[in-house]
């Protein structure tokens, strides 16, 4: 596996790659690789012949008084777990390079920006689009897979690419959890061990309104209420928002007339660690 930091470097590697007919995946991440982001890998290898996977803590999309700093960065064991599951390239720019002095232009994408963790996170999904659009002009992939744990992520990527007529493919692999349920995330590591016994009940609310969807219950506040009534039980944590909105606009539906996203975000009592989890009820991304 080549380990790779120049932009210059890698866009000439990519070249490289393409003039030999080989199909590049990139799997972009922040490192602290888990394995949620190593089947992103494995995703990435079954649908086309090499895998990048970048890593970079992005400044941009943190905000003033988030964990930038403190962002877990264990790079040596985060190349090896990437080698093992695949990864033929790990792309890892420094951030000098990949935001040069002066540095002014900034993809965002209108409306979706502010909705779900949006709201609360006032320029992330700025950093977000900006930095995974910087990806994709340096590493030229033919595919890019990300995570569905992460849906409004997914919406917004998706929204940029037809906005601006990527030819990238996006692809938008499922979560992959604990055997308790609760959705691997690098944060689950800053909690303590009474929010880790609390955590699993973020998934198990998203499963009382699935299975009250399979029932036949298509009336959003009452699907709503039944995850509340689940996060109601925890001490642990508090709940941020529980909102059910459909995959293009993201706003709110009422009735779950066509296919609907449920999504939630807690914050732990102690550590203050934000967590979130979603399913999508009726359809897919
Ligand atoms: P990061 O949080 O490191 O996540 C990298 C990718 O892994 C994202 O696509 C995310 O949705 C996916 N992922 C995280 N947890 C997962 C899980 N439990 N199961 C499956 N996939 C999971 O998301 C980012 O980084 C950044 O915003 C990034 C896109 C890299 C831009 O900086």
């Amino acid at each position: 596996m080549k380990i790779v930091s120049s932009v210059s470097e890698m866009k000439n590697l990519s070249l490289t790659f393409q003039r030999a007919g080989r199909r590049i995946a990139l799997v972009p991440t922040m490192g602290a690789l888990h394995e949620g982001h190593l089947s992103l890998l494995k995703t990435a290898k079954r649908r086309c012949d090499t895998a990048v996977m970048s890593i970079f803590v992005n400044p941009t999309q943190f905000g003033p008084r988030e964990d930038f700093a403190n962002y877990p960065r264990p790079f040596e064991e985060d190349c090896a777990r990437a080698e093992k599951a695949g990864c033929d390239v790990v792309f890892a720019p420094v951030k000098e390079e990949m935001y040069p002095e002066g540095s002014a232009t900034v993809v965002t994408v209108e409306q979706l920006s502010d909705q779900l963790c949006g709201a609360s996170r006032p320029g992330h999904f700025k950093g977000v689009a900006t930095v995974v659009l910087k990806f994709f002009n340096i590493v030229s992939p033919h595919t890019a897979v990300f995570g569905l744990k992460d849906a409004l992520q997914c919406i917004l990527l998706k929204r940029m690419a037809l906005d601006l007529n990527l030819s990238v493919e996006l692809v938008f692999a499922a979560t992959v959890r604990e055997t308790d349920g609760l959705a691997m995330s690098s944060r689950n590591t800053y909690l303590t061990s009474a929010e880790r016994r609390d955590a699993p009940l973020l998934f198990e609310g998203l499963q009382n309104a699935r299975a009250l969807y399979d029932a036949g219950e298509r009336n959003a506040s009452r699907l709503r209420s039944s995850v509340m009534g689940v996060y109601g039980r925890s001490i642990a944590f508090t709940v941020e928002y529980v909102e059910i909105v459909d995959l293009v606009h993201v706003q709110p539906l009422a009735v779950l007339d066509k296919a609907g996203l449920v999504a939630v975000a807690v914050r732990t009592r102690e550590t203050d660690t934000r967590l979130i989890d979603n399913t999508i009820l009726g359809g897919t991304l």
